[in-house]
Formats: structure tokens, sequence, C-alpha cells
């Protein structure tokens, strides 16, 4: 593969336009009004498979958005890989913290992107790491060394807990049967220190509501004689976290994994500054649950999170007035042995015995999923940093994720093969934020290091 980074180099202004194009698409899975945009997208990306080099290409309905197949099968008695990417993206909103629209791509340097990154929805996660692997094969069809069979499954509802996947694994096994799985959807340490995800946290996403009385009343005429839900509802959240901010719901912790004091003692070595991680967010301190280090705490330990609440006058001005309804959307992050659904009873069974008798709750499961946590004697973990070492030229560290992606518990169950979580994109790369972007030598290296990891995983298969 000696040309592997001539083509690279000769073709990187095309690489770049093409992203661009596919990042001009608002492909907001969440939001119904960008619905033709995301079947667009699925449009763009088939052409793009087969422009690649796939030799079948299909868009395959599912009672949700599509899910792209591609495939190149060039000899049965060889190793397969299954690609999985997302080409939907997260709304942009709030749209006025942009520095430059969402959909509108451009390339501007930022501290870790000195040599440019491109702004976009979607840049980095994930449209970005999935259109890497396209040129990937690309290069390997082009110069012919592609040493095994590939195929894509890309699909159209990751960020809004992929509803129709299960349904389509479930239905398509022959059809995805591989020997190995390879997804770009996560970060890196730094373009300095590549890392390889070995666990990704579960997830369960509930919605409350508490009720109180009938309708909205005057502060004045009611206030202190009957229950404010946004009181109450903020006096249950606040609950929720004990003085050492443990999370209180009885038999949460229950069987959680418990790393000895050499894994935490490895972990710790990965290269981190609370400083430099303190002064990117601008914050003065960091916060807890006690015990913990900051990459412990966001990673193998469970979390629970407000992400949004709501209820009374947020409008101009004041309004004196005690609200109905009050609502939050929480989401509790799951380590290993943490079952989602078991999770999502315990926290539906304690917040309504939580509540006083003076106002109704309601608890909404959204979605969810089972965390992650993968061995690293497996031959696509050795291959994939062998390829990382070639190309960095320093080996990948492991290193467990905070984020989740719960199709990969999924992918395992059913499909009974592992995921190599090869991401490129880097914490500060602004995923689901204001001003998302993915660094150009990220983009590149991703598509330099996946034609390795082919190479060497199919040597090491045999
Ligand atoms: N690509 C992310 C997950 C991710 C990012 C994992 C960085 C590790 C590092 C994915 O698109 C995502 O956003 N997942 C959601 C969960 C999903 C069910 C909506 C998440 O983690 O919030
Ligand atoms: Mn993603
Ligand atoms: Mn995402």
């Amino acid at each position: 593969m000696e040309n592997l980074k001539s083509y690279i180099g000769l073709n990187k202004d095309r690489f770049i336009n093409e992203l661009i194009e596919l990042l001009k698409i608002p492909s907001i899975s969440a939001d119904s009004a960008y619905s033709q945009d995301v079947l667009n997208t699925a449009d763009a990306v088939k052409e793009a498979l087969e422009k690649a080099g796939c030799d079948l290409v299909e868009i395959c309905d599912t009672p949700g958005y599509p899910i792209v197949y591609g495939e190149k099968i060039i000899d049965a008695s060889l190793p397969t890989v299954l690609v999985y990417g997302h080409y939907d993206v997260q709304p942009a909103d709030p749209i006025e913290l942009w520095t430059s629209p969402p959909f509108e791509p451009v390339i501007k340097t930022t501290p870790a992107h000195p040599e440019g990154a491109i702004f976009a929805r979607g840049a980095c996660d994930d449209k970005g790491q999935m259109y890497m692997h396209v040129k990937a094969l690309e290069y390997m069809t082009v110069n012919g060394n592609l040493p095994c069979n590939v195929k894509f499954m890309l699909e159209g509802e990751e960020e809004i807990g992929s509803p129709s996947l299960a349904w389509f694994v479930e239905r398509n096994q022959e059809k995805l049967s591989n020997d190995v799985i390879l997804i770009s959807d996560t970060g890196m340490i730094s373009n300095a220190q590549p890392s390889i995800t070995t666990g990704l946290r579960g997830l369960s996403y509930v919605e409350v509501e508490v009720t109180g009385p009938n309708r909205d009343l005057h502060s004045g005429l009611y206030g202190g004689a009957v229950a404010n839900p946004i009181n109450i509802l903020s006096k249950m959240i606040a609950s929720l976290h004990d003085e050492n901010n443990h999370i209180t719901i009885p038999g949460f912790y229950d069987g959680v994994e418990e790393l000895t004091l050499e894994e935490r003692a490895e972990m710790a070595k990965a290269p981190f500054s609370l400083e430099a991680y303190k002064n990117a967010l601008n914050i003065d301190d960091v916060y807890g649950e006690n015990g913990y280090t900051t990459n412990e705490r966001n990673s193998i330990r469970p979390t629970l999170d407000v992400n949004g609440i709501w209820g009374g006058y947020t409008g101009e001005g004041a309004k004196t007035v005690i609200a109905s309804k009050a609502h939050a959307k929480i989401s509790m992050r799951l380590v290993p042995n943490q079952d989602w659904k078991v999770i999502t009873e315990l926290f539906t069974k304690h917040f309504e015995s939580i509540a006083p008798k003076s106002v109704k709750v309601k608890v909404t499961p959204h979605h969810g999923g089972q965390g992650y946590v993968t061995p690293i004697d497996n031959i696509g973990y050795k291959a994939a940093n062998k390829a990382y070492t070639q190309s960095f030229g320093v080996p990948a560290i492991p290193q467990r994720s905070g984020g989740s992606i719960p199709i990969v518990a999924l992918f395992e169950q059913e499909l009974k093969s592992k995921s190599i979580l090869m991401g490129f994109g880097l914490d500060s790369d602004a995923i689901h934020s204001p001003n998302e972007h993915f660094g150009v030598f990220n983009y590149l290296k991703g598509i330099e290091t996946i034609p390795l990891f082919y190479k060497y995983f199919t040597e090491m298969f045999k």
C-alpha cells in the first residue's frame, strides 16, 4: 500500500469537496420537517457507494428511514468486514450560536486543528466519519487492493435511537453476515495519540411530567397553598443525587461493574490534563461523583442528567403564575451489568414514589440501549492497532467512552460479531453542539488508516 498516502494526497481536495456536498443536506432525523432531506441523503449515500466500487447498493425500506446497504464481495472464502455508520444528524439548534450556518460547510482553523476543520452539523457525527469509509473503499477498488469482502449498513435514525435497526437486523441476518463490524462514530484522545474505543455506555432516556392544579393559577391568590409543580419537580430532581453525587434510586447500582485498582491505574495512564479540560470549558472546577476521577466519571460510572426542563412562564417580562404542569427530559448513562429496561423501571417506580400526594407524576420512556465493553485480545482490535501504529506512528490506547451507540450490543447479540470502534473525532469537535467540526487531518488520517485495517485483519484472519 505504498501508494495509499500519495492517492490521498492527490485526491484530498475532491474528498473534502464531496463531503462538503453531503454535509449541505440537512438530514435531521428528529424533525419531520426535514424528512425529504433525510431521504435525499440516503440517495446521495447510495450514489457515493456505487461510485466507490460497490457491486450492489440498495435503499432498504424500514418502518422508519431507509438503511443504505452496499457490498463488494470478491471471494466467499475471504473474511467480510461490515461497516456501520449513520447519515442522519442532530438538530442544529441553538442556531444563533453557530459562527457559520450549520448546513453551509466551511473550513476554519481551531487550536486543536491548526490545519483546518470542516464546520457543519454532522461533519464529525457521523457523515464525515462515515464518508472516510466510502473513500477508503474507493482507494482500495481503484488500486485493486481490496483484500477482503466488504458490506456497508448505513442508517438514518441513529440520532433518534435507531428504532428500525433491530427490525432490519433480525430480518437480514444472512445478508449482514460478517467477520467483524467496523464503526467510526466515536472519538480519539488527540491527533498525536490515537485511541480505540473499547467501551460505550448504555442509555435510558425518559421524560417526566408533574401535574399540580388543573389550570395555571395566580401565584398570589394560590401561592403557598397548593403544590407548585415546578418547585416540586426541582426538589424531586435534586433528590436524585446525594451529597456524594451518588444516584439515590434504590437498586440503581446493583451489579454495577467495579473496576480493580489495577484497571483504574491502567486507565489513568492515558494522557489527560485537568487544567486544559477546565480551560476548554471555561469552568473553575469539575463536578461529579466522589471517589472517581474525571475520566472515570465520564466512562466507567453511571450518571443521571437532566437534558431539558420546562414549564410556566418563560417569555419576556414577568407573569405571576403557578403552572399546572412541569416537565423534564432525563438521560441515564449506564455501564456494564445495568440493563436499560430494568433501570427505566427502577427510575419510574422511584420517581413516582417520591412525589408528594399533591401532584401527579407521569414517566414516559423514550429510548435506550445496553452498554458495551470489548476485550482487546481479538484480531479485530489487534489489526486496528497495527493500522493506527502505521498511520500515526504510535500505537493506539484502548479507551472506554462515555457516549452510547446502543446498536453495538445488538450487533453482538444478533450477528455474533465484535464491533471495532475506530473513531477519529476529538472531544473538542463539538458534536451535538453549535459549531460541530471535523479536522481535515482526522478525515484524511481516517481514510489512510481504514485500508490498513482491512489489510491486517485479512492477514490475521487466515
Ligand atoms: N456518535 C455518537 C456516540 C458517541 C460519540 C460515542 C462520541 C462515543 C463518542 C452517537 O451519534 C450518539 O450521539 N449517540 C447518542 C445515543 C443515541 C441513542 C441517541 C448519545 O450518545 O447520546
Ligand atoms: Mn454518531
Ligand atoms: Mn450523535
